[in-house]
């Protein structure tokens, strides 16, 4: 269903002085997804995207996007595309209210000063919207890019990195505001080297290194792949043995105390069953989701030194 495709590249590649820094990667974005691509510092990620935007010249490979081959319909294309790439600019001196007119203005949009409102409500600018852009924080002034992006009613947006330098507040602040957006029936490819935020915010993921596709597919069920269990249970060397019979593999044993086993979510009550039947007593049940750190390792044998894992805030409100 051609219509339902956002972006989609063929064998896209991109060398500098003869090293392909993004190298024959395969994209297929749908509309309304929440696309992540993952990869650590330096993996090809904003190269990729400014492929995408039309601002790099591909070495290599097609582009499509909404249907259309980028490089012949450049300009209808750029009217239904929006993007942070890089920290926006904007007049310091002028508030927030007064930029998005200017740019409004200057890019001939024809947008209502509700929906300036409406937008600088969106991007929780609200309230500030009346102050110079110098008093902004870095998050805020994100926030007005996104907003100033929105003014043209773009159908996809590209954030690169978009929490890269906020502070925590910031960083929750973001957050909120894109899961807000994919909501809202926008097409959102995400740049990201932190994999528990993509895990947090997005629909679907690939994961590049090194310029090459290593991991793709839906997050939901990347996560269900080999999911694991863990119980509360003595004698926890009865339950041991009997889950090892059941299961056919080693059981591991957390540093709680708890015992994690491999096993799919019909097989439950089969094997708490067959624990209790062989006298072992169980107080809890835990359902431990997979990261895509751990599906990242196993797949690729190769740790995720380089990606950052932090802490996960989000507020939805
Ligand atoms: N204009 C350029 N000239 C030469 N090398 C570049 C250029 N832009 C990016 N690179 C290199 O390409 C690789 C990928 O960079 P980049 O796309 O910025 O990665 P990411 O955004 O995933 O951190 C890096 O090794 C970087 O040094
Ligand atoms: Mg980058």
């Amino acid at each position: 269903m051609e219509q339902d495709v956002a972006i989609v590249t063929e064998g896209l590649t991109k060398c500098y002085s003869k090293k392909s820094v993004v190298n024959n990667l395969d994209l297929e974005v749908m509309r309304g997804q929440v696309f992540g691509f993952l990869g650590p510092n330096g993996a090809g990620k904003t190269t990729t995207i400014r492929m995408l935007l039309g601002l790099v010249k591909p070495t290599a490979g097609k582009i499509q996007i909404l249907g259309h081959n980028l490089f012949s319909n450049r300009e209808m294309i750029a009217k239904k595309v929006g993007a942070i790439v890089e920290t926006p600019a904007f007049y310091s001196y002028m508030t927030g209210r007064e930029n998005l007119k200017v740019l409004m203005q200057s890019s001939n949009i024809s947008a209502s000063s509700k929906r300036i409102d409406y937008l600088l409500e969106m991007v929780g600018l609200k309230g500030r919207e009346k102050e110079p852009v110098k008093q902004y924080s870095l998050g805020m002034k994100q926030r007005l890019g996104i907003a100033a992006t929105l003014l043209s009613e773009p159908e996809i947006l590209f954030l690169d990195e978009p929490t890269n330098g906020l502070d925590p507040a910031g960083t929750v602040e973001m957050r909120s505001l894109i899961i807000n957006l994919s909501q809202q029936n926008y097409t959102i490819f995400l740049s990201s080297h932190l994999l528990n935020e993509v895990e947090l915010m997005c629909t679907d993921v690939v994961i590049i290194q090194k310029g090459e596709k290593r991991l793709q597919g839906k997050m939901k069920e990347l996560l269900a792949q080999g999911k694991e269990f863990a119980i509360e249970a003595t004698p926890a060397s009865l339950a041991i043995a009997v889950l090892e019979n059941y299961c056919q593999t080693s059981i591991t044993v957390d540093a709680n105390g708890w015992i994690v086993f491999k096993a799919e979510h019909f097989e439950v009550p089969t094997i708490l069953r067959l624990l209790i039947e062989k006298g072992v007593q169980i107080y809890q049940v835990q359902e431990r989701r997979n990261s895509l750190e751990k599906l990242f390792l196993e797949l690729t044998g190769q740790p995720s030194e380089s990606f950052a894992t932090v802490k996960m805030e989000v507020s939805l409100s």
